[in-house]
């Protein structure tokens, strides 16, 4: 039985990230793909160089042609444009939904099976347009960003509290953008609420941080956005399905009829395993609760209408 294979589609920030975790992790192959020409390879080949002092077997490849993609068992893709201090991840709408065009036929054309994660942004729609021009049944399309929205959200309050990251959980849901719907009610310091050790103001801090977590990243560094964390929580996902690890995550699903959604993508908790998003679950939400998440359905609603008026 051979490794696994994954495809990395944008072999910039988020892209080298990855394949260094997934050669650190040995979770399989790695095909870097990106238009530049020589960066993909020079990742790939450095990342390759470390493999003996990593102790990994991974191979890995850069290259600028999308037929390496072949028998790829997970794609990611980051390939975009990300944004600069003062830009909204919307106003990235325009310049990748034309670098999907490209990206998606030729994962349909070249990796049929396999399960495609989306991280560019903006992501509810960038993921839309990705089911929408590869024609992949939904559980193999999904999207990365409840996981980071969630990690920054845990993070904060691991940062409040002093307790161990590892004994926060929490859930982060909605689109991924400024009207995201943190879910206080559900986070928890290993099973004790958080109301408990944080007063309510300070949770309400600490949700609008969460929410603006992206943009306090390129605020800071200027010439791009977060892409360790992004880094992390979309591997977490590839290795919930080449492992079926059956996972309760917050990913972007195709809704049809969950949570009153038809027919588009938004982050709600799905179990991902080894047949990608296998289940949405459904989560009671209270009057507040419901109220951010139509927010968050509309504000992903109108983008689409914006893209498709862009045809
Ligand atoms: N095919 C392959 N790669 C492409 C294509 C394409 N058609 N178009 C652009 N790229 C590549 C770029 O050459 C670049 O190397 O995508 C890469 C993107 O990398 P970065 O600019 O470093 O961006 P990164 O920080 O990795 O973020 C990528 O994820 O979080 C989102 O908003 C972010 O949309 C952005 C994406």
């Amino acid at each position: 039985m051979g490794r696994k294979k994954i495809a990395l589609v944008g072999a910039g920030q988020i892209g080298g990230t990855m394949a260094h975790l997934i050669a650190g992790r040995e979770l399989g192959d790695v095909v870097l793909v990106d238009i530049k020409e020589g960066m993909p390879q020079g990742k790939a080949l450095d990342i390759t160089e470390a493999t003996p002092i990593m102790k990994s077997d991974c191979k890995l490849i850069g290259t600028n042609d999308y037929k390496d993609m072949e028998g790829a068992d997970v794609v990611i893709v980051t390939a975009g444009v990300p944004r600069k201090p003062g830009m909204s991840r919307d106003d990235l709408l325009g310049i990748n939904k034309k670098i999907m065009e490209a990206v998606a036929p030729n994962i349909k054309k070249y990796a049929p099976d396999a399960y495609v994660i989306v991280v560019a942004n903006p992501l509810d729609i960038m993921v839309h347009l990705m089911k929408k021009i590869t024609g992949f049944p939904k559980n193999r399309v999904m999207g990365m960003a409840g996981i980071l929205d969630t990690a920054r959200f845990r993070a904060f309050l691991a940062m409040e509290t002093g307790f161990s990251v590892q004994e926060i959980n929490a859930m982060v849901l909605g689109g991924h953008g400024d009207t995201m719907v943190p879910m206080p009610r559900y986070a928890n310091v290993n099973g004790v609420p958080i109301s408990k050790f944080i007063s309510e103001e300070r949770i309400e801090e600490i949700v609008t941080r969460t929410r603006k977590g992206g943009g306090e990243i390129v605020g800071l560094l200027k010439t791009g956005s977060a892409f360790y964390a992004p880094a992390e929580a979309a591997i977490q996902m590839a290795t919930a399905i080449l492992h079926d690890q059956k996972r309760l995550l917050p990913c972007a699903a195709y809704l049809e009829g969950e949570y009153g959604v038809n027919g588009f993508f938004i982050g709600v908790p799905v179990v991902l395993g080894a047949d990608g998003v296998e289940k949405i679950i459904e989560l009671d939400l209270n009057d507040k609760e419901k109220e951010m998440f139509a927010t968050s359905v509309d504000h992903v609603k109108k983008l689409i209408g914006e893209l498709e008026a862009m045809n």
